[in-house]
């Protein structure tokens, strides 16, 4: 599996260094709020696992599975609930957990729906950013890293439902999603 990896972008002590800054940022603007903080499924499940072990403030979790992207590496802009939360966003402080933000159209999708439903109010916060790929207005709150445009995977992010278990955060050799 490592060696379909081309070069290692930000290694597990760089992440657990950023998650550990964020977490006393989010500590700070969430105290006293109980947050809902939303794990967008599947890619950021082991960012948000580590990042609320960050946060010193009562909080609540749940987990919403959307989907934006088939087996390739581009968004298709349609974005469908897979699976919904559990929990009413009415009237709360939500915090969106997020492995990284591309288009942007999930994220703009997701901040919509619980304005819609009148959360009171809508944060985001994501491991990864690739700014440059930006479609929609969406700004992250808190971002651990800005990425290059290449494909990424690894703590979370997946090719084809794959590399979801290293450690690190890697571009992916060229030749494994072309070949
Ligand atoms: P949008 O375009 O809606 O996409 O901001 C966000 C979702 O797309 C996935 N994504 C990636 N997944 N490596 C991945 O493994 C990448 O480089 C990448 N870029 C986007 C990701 O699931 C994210 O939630
Ligand atoms: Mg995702």
């Amino acid at each position: 599996m490592n060696n379909d990896i081309k070069e290692v972008l930000y290694s597990k002590e760089q992440i657990a260094e950023v998650t550990k800054k964020l977490g006393k940022q989010i500590t700070k603007d969430f105290e006293g709020k109980n947050p809902l903080v939303v794990c967008v499924l599947k890619g950021a499940v082991m960012f948000t696992t580590d990042i609320i072990r960050e946060i010193d403030t009562y909080l609540e979790l749940d987990f919403m599975d959307v989907s934006s992207y088939g087996e390739g590496t581009e968004s298709s802009g349609e974005v469908k609930i897979i699976k919904d939360l559990d929990t009413s966003v009415t009237g709360r402080d939500v915090l969106i957990v997020e492995d990284i933000i591309d288009t942007g159209r999930t994220l703009q999708r997701l901040v919509e729906l619980f304005k819609h439903r009148n959360a009171k109010s809508v944060k985001i916060c994501t491991l990864l950013d690739k700014p440059e790929r930006r479609v929609e207005g969406v700004k992250p709150d808190y971002v651990g890293f800005e990425v290059p445009n290449e494909f990424v995977v690894g703590y979370g992010l997946d090719f084809a439902g794959r590399y979801r278990n290293l450690g690190y955060v890697g571009i992916l050799k060229p030749e494994v999603y072309e070949g």
